[in-house]
This record gives structure tokens, C-alpha cells and sequence, in this order.
């Protein structure tokens, strides 16, 4: 019998915009302080990008880091997958606006709305064109614009975000041990009503009155979201690990979605793991959305942590709601 042909991640890229808000610049904003951003996310500062600049220019800008260190053109690129939840614009996809910034002329793409679990579902797609054989190269990519739909003067939901992107390169992995190995994603629709943007969209499209009334921006009821991902990041690690037939132990790496960092610790604690084995970020980055796990990923890699042969868990819970983790064997 062949062997399966495994997608694996052959490179990764990342962009963050140069701007770094602190905790104390929000305090000059809103009736906030550094302490209770800390002790309550883990957060001490974020990157946002000046006014007008979209999510296909922090994705280009992640996909153009990706070929650098992979050493190929755009041209090789076959699909291009963008996660998000801040797309430039409702229609064309962001991502024929990144194909067309970073001329990638062969590619065909779509978006992919999974909030914050959206990179993790959009690996798991991007992998099935790798496993079919349909495709040889594909780019997903995380990146969001938080900033373009955070309302300033809400204290409980500005200082939690910021921007970013990442992309990952899928190639096919000739080991069939090396690469994703598997994924466990859930939704729960019951749980749109605690997080999510009310207009701009068919249900409560743009007027004078759903901008008077700020609904173009995040609304969240943020215990209720808490509770549910911290139950549900630990139990979907779980998960994706019985289902591979592996345990907490077998894990060297966990890398979660950045939105909390207690969150995080709380999941981390359930698998059983040691500080060492757990990726954060937050503190640098807030929660970027879809941009999260690849910037954690790449900071995995900096730090030595993240090497050839690792098992690596990836979580996250996010708006919608969205659950999902990805079991992964690194390849390089
Ligand atoms: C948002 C979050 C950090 C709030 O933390 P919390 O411990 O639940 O805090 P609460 O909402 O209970 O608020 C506690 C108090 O702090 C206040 N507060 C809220 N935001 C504040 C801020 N930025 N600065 C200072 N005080 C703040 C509240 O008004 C409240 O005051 P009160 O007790 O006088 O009413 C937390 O709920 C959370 O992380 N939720 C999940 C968010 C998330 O992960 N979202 C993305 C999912 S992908």
C-alpha cells in the first residue's frame, strides 16, 4: 500500500506593523491601567497599523517573509488560503487582493471566516489539497486588522486586540510520520450572541443608524467566552490527541491561540504540561486573531524551542463559536 502523502509546513512568515501601542497609551484613551491589563490577559503592548492600511498588506508583506525563506517566487504558489475576520473589504476576497499584491499568477484562493480558530481551519483545508494531490504548494495565511473594528471608547474589548499576519507554506511531506498528522474542529452557533460584530453584513447592513449606534465594531460579553475556552481549549487538545492515539505526554510543544493568558495556562495545566513546553506571546502581540498561532509558531522557532521532529499541539477557541486544534509532526 503507498503511503499517505502528509501536508507539512515547509516555511513560515510573519509581519506585525512597526506602531506599538502600550497598555499606558490606552490608558490616555480609555479609564484603564497597565496593571489590570497584565494581571487580567497578560498583555503589555500591541502593533496596530496606521489608519487605511489593510489586511492584504500585512499578508503580503507575511507571504513575501514566507518566500524569502523558503527561496521561491509567487509564481510556484498554487492556492492561496486567508484567514480572517477583517477583510479588506466584504467582496473581492482578501485574498485575490494578496494574490494580485504579491503577483502570484498561478494562484487561485478564497477567505476563510473562523475567527480565531480561522488559521487553524484554514491549515486543516489547505492540507486536504496537499493530501488529495491536488495541489503542491499552498499558502495559508492568518492576518487580521483587529484595530479596523475595535471601539476605542470600550475598555473592555480595545485593549484586548492588535494586528498582524503570518503564513505558513504547505508542501507535501515524503515521511508520512512528519507533518499534520491530525484535526479535531467543533462549532457552536449558541455561542455567536457573546462575540461578534452586529452590522456590515446582510443581517444589519451599513446606515447612518448602525453607525450612530457603534454596531460596526467587536461586541463581547467577555466572561461567558472565557469560560467556555477555557473548558473547551483544553478538551479539543485532548481530543485531536486520543484521536492519534497520543496523550499529553507525547506533546513537546503547545501553541495556542493568544487571547488570554490564563486561558492558555489553564489549558496548558489540563494536558498536563510543563511551563517549558507552552508558547506565549501575548504579551507582545494582544490577540491578533487569526494571526496568533503563526506568530507564536515563529517565535517558537526563534527561541530554539520549535525543531525538526517536535509534536506540536495546536489550539484555539474563538467567535462563533469556533473550536479547533491540529496535531502536527514539525518538518524542518
Ligand atoms: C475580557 C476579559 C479579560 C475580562 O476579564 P474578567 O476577569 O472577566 O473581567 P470582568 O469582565 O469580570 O470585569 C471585571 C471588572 O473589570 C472592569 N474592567 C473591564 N475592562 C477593564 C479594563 N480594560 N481596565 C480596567 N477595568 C476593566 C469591569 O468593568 C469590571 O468592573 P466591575 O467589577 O466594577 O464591574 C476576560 O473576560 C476574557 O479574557 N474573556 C475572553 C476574551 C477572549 O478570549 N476573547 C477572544 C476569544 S478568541
Amino acid at each position: 500500500m503507498n503511503a499517505k502523502r502528509r501536508a507539512k509546513i515547509t516555511a513560515l512568515g510573519r509581519y506585525v506593523p512597526p506602531k506599538v501601542v502600550t497598555n499606558y497609551d490606552l490608558a490616555k484613551r480609555v479609564d484603564t491601567n497597565h496593571d489590570w491589563i497584565v494581571e487580567r490577559t497578560g498583555i503589555i503592548e500591541r502593533h496596530m497599523v496606521e489608519p487605511g492600511t489593510p489586511t492584504s498588506e500585512l499578508a503580503a508583506q507575511a507571504v513575501g517573509d514566507l518566500l524569502r525563506q523558503r527561496g521561491i517566487e509567487a509564481n510556484e504558489i498554487e492556492l492561496i488560503i486567508v484567514a480572517t475576520v477583517t477583510p479588506d473589504m466584504l467582496f473581492p476576497a482578501t485574498a485575490c487582493r494578496v494574490q494580485d499584491k504579491i503577483h502570484a499568477k498561478r494562484a487561485w484562493g478564497f477567505d476563510l471566516s473562523g475567527a480565531c480558530s480561522g488559521f487553524l481551519y484554514a491549515l486543516t483545508v489547505g492540507a486536504q489539497f496537499i493530501e488529495s494531490g491536488a495541489h503542491d504548494k499552498v499558502v495559508v495565511i492568518g492576518a487580521d486588522v483587529m484595530s479596523s473594528i475595535i471601539n476605542f471608547e470600550d475598555r473592555s474589548t480595545c485593549v484586548l486586540f492588535g494586528d498582524g499576519a503570518g503564513a505558513v507554506l504547505l508542501e507535501p511531506s515524503e515521511d508520512e510520520s512528519v507533518g499534520i498528522l491530525g484535526y479535531a474542529h467543533e462549532i457552536d452557533g449558541s455561542g455567536g450572541q457573546f462575540l461578534y460584530m452586529p452590522a456590515g453584513g446582510s443581517l444589519n447592513p451599513a446606515s447612518h443608524e448602525t453607525v450612530d449606534k457603534k454596531m460596526h465594531y467587536v461586541h463581547q460579553e467577555g466572561q461567558p467566552v472565557f469560560k467556555y475556552a477555557v473548558r473547551k481549549m483544553g478538551e479539543i487538545s485532548r481530543t485531536v490527541l486520543e484521536r492519534n492515539g497520543m496523550t499529553g505526554d507525547d506533546v513537546d510543544l503547545f501553541i495556542a491561540h493568544q487571547a488570554n493568558l490564563r486561558i492558555i495556562s489553564s489549558a496548558a495545566d489540563k494536558l498536563g504540561l510543563d511551563e517549558s513546553k507552552v508558547v506565549k506571546n501575548i504579551h507582545k502581540f494582544g490577540n491578533t486573531t487569526a494571526a496568533t498561532i503563526p506568530l507564536a509558531t515563529g517565535d517558537a522557532i526563534d527561541d530554539g524551542r520549535l525543531q525538526k521532529g517536535k509534536l506540536v499541539v495546536y489550539a484555539a477557541v474563538g467567535a462563533g463559536y469556533t473550536v479547533g486544534a491540529v496535531l502536527m509532526r514539525w518538518a524542518y
